[in-house]
């Protein structure tokens, strides 16, 4: 059995976990979101430096949660993005540091394939295919997924602009506070989702199928918002919008398991929280026969243990380790959920 260390540092949070067979045995998160709340978004600098004062201590805490010593680590795996450039930074070269001190295997982490992953840690091991819907502040992704050690990932589809994201700006145009989703969907409870007919982005047939966009959404929010006089009903308006996410979002997810002859959806990232999105799911998974998947709040929104369940699925397919000069990969299509792209190399994902 090997002790796998997870890392995470794409965006807020500063996670790291540990995970052995499948089993979570330790995890730890630290965020800097409350450094952002009065810039209304995430800053990467100011991210990037908690992440540099909270990995050593993180660290310590998972291994305290796991019960074992540093010296028990047998691999390390490491988010190397997509994310913010300063953040992702730190947590990769923390985590070439812990494999080249304690001399062992070192993996690349695709930031998606842990959201996929984590879902191994509560439901264990994923069906042969599946769908997985990730929702998060920064990016919305469709993807089919095979063996997430073995198999590339198929990647159907991501957003044109705005991600879960859309939920704090539009929180912004309500005046409610950051992060908008826990506040959209706490106020949208006393709401009528049906009061305002808001648009279904890219949901004509002749759009993308798998293809989201958000940001005609927020500014029809926004003029709805101008346009209207006397006490603005937020509860509505939150309701409204929410169900136009949701609905949106489901049902271009259902297509996917629909289209792919896939049984079971993942449903992950922060948005997947959302109380609507995950009722109006389960529903139409129901209806649909499919399977519905979603990890608890905690691991669906970023952290440590999703890296090292990735890193564990590598580890026991004896999949080959990426260099200690691994660049970080900023952008770019998810392949495969190892990443082996060195500085110095071709610059190709394996
Ligand atoms: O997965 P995550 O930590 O972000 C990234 O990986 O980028 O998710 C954070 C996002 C934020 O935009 C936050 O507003 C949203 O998830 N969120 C929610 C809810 N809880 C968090 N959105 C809607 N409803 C919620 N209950
Ligand atoms: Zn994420």
């Amino acid at each position: 059995m090997t002790f796998v260390l997870g890392i995470e540092t794409s965006c807020d949070e500063t996670g790291v976990g540990v995970v052995a067979d499948g089993v979570l045995l330790g995890d730890a998160l630290a965020t800097s979101m409350d450094e952002h709340a009065r810039f209304g978004g995430v800053v990467p600098e100011i991210a990037a430096r908690v992440h540099l004062h909270a990995i050593t201590p993180m660290l310590e805490h998972a291994l305290g949660k796991a019960g074992i010593a540093f010296a028990d680590i047998g691999a390390v795996a490491a988010t190397a993005g997509p994310g913010l450039a300063t953040a992702v930074q730190v947590g990769l070269a923390a985590g070439k540091a812990y494999a080249l001190s304690l001399g062992v295997p070192l993996h690349g982490v695709h930031h998606l394939a842990g959201h996929a992953a984590v879902d191994v840690l509560e439901y264990g091991p994923l069906p042969a295919r599946c769908v997985a819907l990730i929702v998060a502040g920064g990016h919305t992704n469709l993807l089919l997924v095979g063996d997430l050690a073995r198999d590339p990932v198929v990647h159907l589809g991501d957003t044109a602009d705005d991600a879960g994201e859309a939920f704090d700006k539009v929180a912004r145009l309500l005046g409610l506070p950051y992060p908008g989703g826990p506040a959209i969907d706490r106020v949208a409870r006393d709401g009528d989702p049906n009061a305002i007919d808001f648009p279904r982005p890219m949901t004509s047939p002749h759009d993308p199928p798998y293809r989201f966009s958000f940001s005609g959404l927020k500014t029809a929010v926004a003029r709805h918002v101008e346009r209207h006089t006397g006490p603005l009903p937020v509860a509505d308006v939150a309701a409204s919008f929410q169900e136009a996410v949701a609905d949106t979002l489901t049902r271009k997810a259902l297509a996917a398991c629909r289209d792919h002859q896939v049984d079971t959806l993942l449903l992950v990232g922060g948005v997947a929280a959302n109380s609507r999105v995950r009722a109006l799911a389960e529903q139409r998974c129901a209806a649909a026969g499919i399977r519905l998947r979603v990890p608890s709040p905690r691991l669906c929104t970023d952290n440590g243990a999703m890296i090292a369940a990735v890193g564990d699925l590598l580890v026991r397919a004896d999949s080959t380790p990426s260099p200690l000069d691994l660049s970080a990969v900023l952008g770019g299509a998810l392949l495969h959920a190892s990443v082996s792209q060195s500085v110095t190399g071709s610059g190709t994902f394996e």
